[in-house]
């Protein structure tokens, strides 16, 4: 009989993880589920005792601390998840040959590209949160040849957790008008889409090093709140249309700055994985849909 390998999931309530549980994990293999609770990954000790009891085959390292306001008042609290966790985890990882796939952000840039980011473009983060992403990705990047994967992606959202399509959805329904930034562009990614290509990886035990995902083409969180609330109307979740106002990113300070641009090429991933091109739109009707599965349920 085929011997079952066993993932280990980190950050078992994200977004992401509830994604992956949702699809099964792909044949010969078992996952398990470890919510923050049960493994700290910015805790040296029980990151190893956890691991060693466990004796993971791979680590999909969705733990993230993700409140990017806050990670520039808190930022060691943003480092000690986003680097020292990914640090804790790549260490373990490099001493036994177990992979690492580990997940980064499009606020590694700058956002002054005029074309969508290569995996190997320079980076320079604007804030606390994309500086702390990247010393971990540089943690991750460490492993030997082969044992590391760092996939980028941006705009997640799901029909779990906190996100941008369920606050604006929120806000669509309850308010008489809505400003959204327009001068912000890149692209959404349905945690569905980025847990598929994480279970293809891990089926044909390939990947390694840098990739970037998204669900492809270009938008402004304008854009984007304009289509939830086209696919929100027409899912009969939202009942009136109401006005979408643009606005600009110098009318709406915040604590942390990002970059004005940050769609990235996710060329690699698509070759190497076989995967179909389609578009944001597309990926965002299938969590709509979802959604309205959620409502229709209560
Ligand atoms: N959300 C986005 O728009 C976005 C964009 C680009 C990249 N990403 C990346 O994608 C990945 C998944 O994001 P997501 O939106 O699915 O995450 P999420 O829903 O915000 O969840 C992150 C989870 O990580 C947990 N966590 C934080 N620090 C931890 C630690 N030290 N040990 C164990 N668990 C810890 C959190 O637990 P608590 O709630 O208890 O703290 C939370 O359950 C992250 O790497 C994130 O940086 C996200």
């Amino acid at each position: 009989m085929a011997m079952t390998r066993t993932v280990l999931v980190t950050g078992a309530a994200s977004q992401l993880a509830q994604c992956l549980e949702l699809s099964d994990a792909p044949s010969g293999w078992q996952a398990v589920y470890l919510p923050r609770d049960e493994l700290d990954i910015g805790d040296g000790a029980q990151v190893k005792a956890v691991l060693d009891e466990i004796s993971p085959d791979c680590i999909i390292n969705t733990a993230a601390w993700t409140a990017v306001e806050r990670a520039e008042s808190e930022p060691a609290r943003a480092r000690r998840s986003n680097a020292t966790g990914a640090a804790n985890l790549a260490r373990w990882c490099g001493g036994r040959q177990a992979r690492l796939i580990h997940v980064s952000t499009d606020f590694v840039f700058d956002g002054k590209s005029p074309k969508p980011y290569a995996p190997g473009d320079a980076t320079a983060p604007l804030g606390a949160y994309g500086a702390s992403k990247l010393a971990g990705e540089r943690e991750v990047a460490k492993l030997p040849p082969g044992q590391g994967v760092i996939l980028r992606t941006s705009w997640l959202y799901s029909e779990f957790g906190h996100n941008f399509v369920k606050t604006m959805l929120g806000l669509l329904a309850e308010r008489d008008e809505v400003a959204v930034v327009s001068d912000q562009t890149g692209c959404p990614t349905s945690a569905h889409s980025l847990a598929g290509l994480m279970w293809r990886m891990l089926s044909r035990q390939a990947g390694a090093g840098l990739y970037h995902w998204n669900d492809g083409g270009e938008t402004s969180w304008y854009g984007f709140a304009r289509e939830i609330q086209r696919q929100g109307l027409a899912a009969g979740l939202l009942r009136k249309e109401i006005r979408v106002r643009p606005l600009a990113t110098a009318d709406y300070p915040t604590a942390a700055r990002r970059p004005a641009y940050s769609a990235m090429d996710r060329g690699r991933a698509l070759r190497e994985f076989d995967l179909p091109e389609g578009d944001w739109r597309e990926a965002l009707n299938g969590v709509i849909r979802a959604i309205a599965r959620q409502e229709a349920a209560r």
